[in-house]
């Protein structure tokens, strides 16, 4: 991504994060920042596709579990986890294959009744490639400050997130748009 072509003007989104009560914690795309990890520590299994993220992501010594791991292909057996994360790693998977993959895999690890949580920033097909800038505040008040280079050319806003975890299983819980970002809660559903 050429970094002149790169829009630059979108507002900072200042995101309140809470404590994470659930048991077993899947992060997808948990490297960088490393916020779930920061938040629920020794609970949490964080995946991440690159090692340099996993690498920056430690440097807070979280004391969660990293594994260098595809989300399409989670090194881990079904039914094992109460709660999987998607915190502002979906726009780095580009294609629709890839999004769903990964949410089928999260189906797959994650116990009946378990919980998918969805941040991501909202992204128009014809979308340039831009900044998304957030100010994190942790449930300890530590700020996290991140500007996220993203892609244009995907189709990434709440509905169409919404459908793809519909299709793959999961029932939806709540929606919240917050116009260049959204949220999607859903559960596993019990049979
Ligand atoms: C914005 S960053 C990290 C955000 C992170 N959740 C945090 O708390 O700071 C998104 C991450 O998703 C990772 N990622 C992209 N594609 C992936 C894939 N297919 N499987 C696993 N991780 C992936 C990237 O390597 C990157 O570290």
């Amino acid at each position: 991504m050429k970094r002149d072509n790169i829009r630059s003007d979108v507002e900072w989104q200042s995101i309140r994060l809470n404590p994470i009560d659930a048991g077993l914690v899947l992060d997808v795309g948990g490297g960088s920042e490393g916020l779930v990890s920061r938040i629920a520590g020794d609970r949490v299994c964080a995946v991440d596709i690159k090692f340099s993220k996993v690498v920056e992501a430690r440097i807070y010594e979280p004391g969660s579990n990293w594994f260098v791991s595809d989300a399409q292909y989670l090194p881990f057996g079904d039914n094992l986890f109460d709660m999987a994360t998607f915190w502002f790693s979906l726009m780095f998977m580009r294609e629709d294959s890839i999004k769903k993959r990964a949410f089928q895999e999260a189906f797959r690890v994650l116990q009946e009744g378990g919980l998918l949580h969805i941040m991501a920033s909202t992204i128009d097909r014809n979308e340039d490639p831009f900044f998304f800038r957030a100010v994190f505040t942790l449930p300890d008040e530590t700020l996290s400050k991140i500007g996220y280079g993203v892609r244009g050319g995907q189709e990434q806003t709440l509905e169409h997130i919404a459908k793809l975890v519909s299709d793959v299983g999961f029932d939806i819980d709540s929606t919240r748009n917050h116009g260049s970002w959204f949220i999607i809660k859903a559960k596993h559903p019990v049979q």
